[in-house]
């Protein structure tokens, strides 16, 4: 419990220093990529220099992208709740990641009568985005995703951090690479990553983004790996007393 604390208080400062940063870099770098764009436009269509112009504009964004990845993390904004049809939304998610890919299959095993949750529509699905999309990467070979969603009806003290009472949860798994042990603490961290930095992916924020919006609808993430064994995240997220879902699930599958 005083783990998870400090992780929440390490969070909130670290977002407030990291929306102002983002903040001033957006301007600085819209100023930057426009005069660079200038400049292009002027130089002679022989000269080297147009060459070390294109990079510069290139890397500057790259920096902007990194910093709207930012500010989108620091957003404090509050989650704007709705009673919405989880099913729906996580095939949706998934399938927009896993759209132009013919490598992995995605299969879904949804209990027929899943309690409804009152979430942030948009933040949720970024949620499920950013855990596809890591289960992808961790599968470079191709591979399997399940997706397996329940309703659980926790009793005090089954769950640390989390009241007792009805919760849906999400559980994601692959079968990829894994995680090795002396990571499973950092993954969260804003800035953690063991990938290769590139334009879209490697920056480390997306499971730091992951934590916050999940704490903030007052549920819980885990995970559990086991290296070169695949990787699964637990989601869980109160559950609306109990109501019905208003798309029943069945499983499916998804090229
Ligand atoms: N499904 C997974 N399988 C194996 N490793 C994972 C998985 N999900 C996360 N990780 C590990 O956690 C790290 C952090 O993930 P996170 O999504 O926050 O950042 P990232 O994927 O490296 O970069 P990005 O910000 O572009 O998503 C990853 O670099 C990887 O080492
Ligand atoms: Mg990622």
């Amino acid at each position: 419990m005083e783990n998870e604390l400090l992780k929440t208080k390490k969070q909130e400062s670290i977002n407030v220093l990291a929306g102002g940063i983002a903040h001033d870099f957006n301007n600085i770098l819209f100023a930057v990529i426009g005069n660079l764009s200038l400049a292009e436009r002027l130089i002679e269509e022989s000269s080297p220099i147009g060459e070390y112009l294109r990079a510069a504009r290139k890397a500057s964004l790259r920096a902007k992208e990194l910093t709207l990845k930012l500010l989108n993390f620091a957003s404090d904004a509050e989650p704007v709740k709705a009673t919405e049809s989880l099913p729906a939304l996580v095939r949706e998610a998934a399938g927009l990641v896993l759209a132009g890919s013919n490598k992995i299959q995605c299969s879904f095993e949804i209990s027929e009568d899943l309690w409804v949750v009152s979430m942030d529509k948009e933040q949720i699905s970024q949620v499920i985005v950013s855990l596809v999309q890591n289960a992808e990467q961790s599968m470079s070979a191709g591979g399997s995703i399940s997706i397996r969603m329940v309703n659980k009806e926790l009793v005090e003290d089954q769950v640390v951090g989390l009241y007792p009472g009805k919760y849906v949860k999400i559980s994601l798994t692959d079968e990829g690479q894994g995680i090795a042990v002396q990571h499973l603490d950092k993954i969260f961290d804003p800035y953690f990553s063991t990938k290769e930095r590139s334009s879209n992916k490697g920056a480390g924020l997306a499971l730091a983004i992951v934590h916050s919006i999940i704490n903030k609808h007052e549920g819980k993430i885990t995970v559990e790996s086991t290296p070169g064994g695949g990787t699964t995240f637990i989601l869980y997220l109160p559950a609306q007393s109990s109501d019905r879902a208003i798309m029943p699930g069945a499983s499916a599958i998804l090229a």
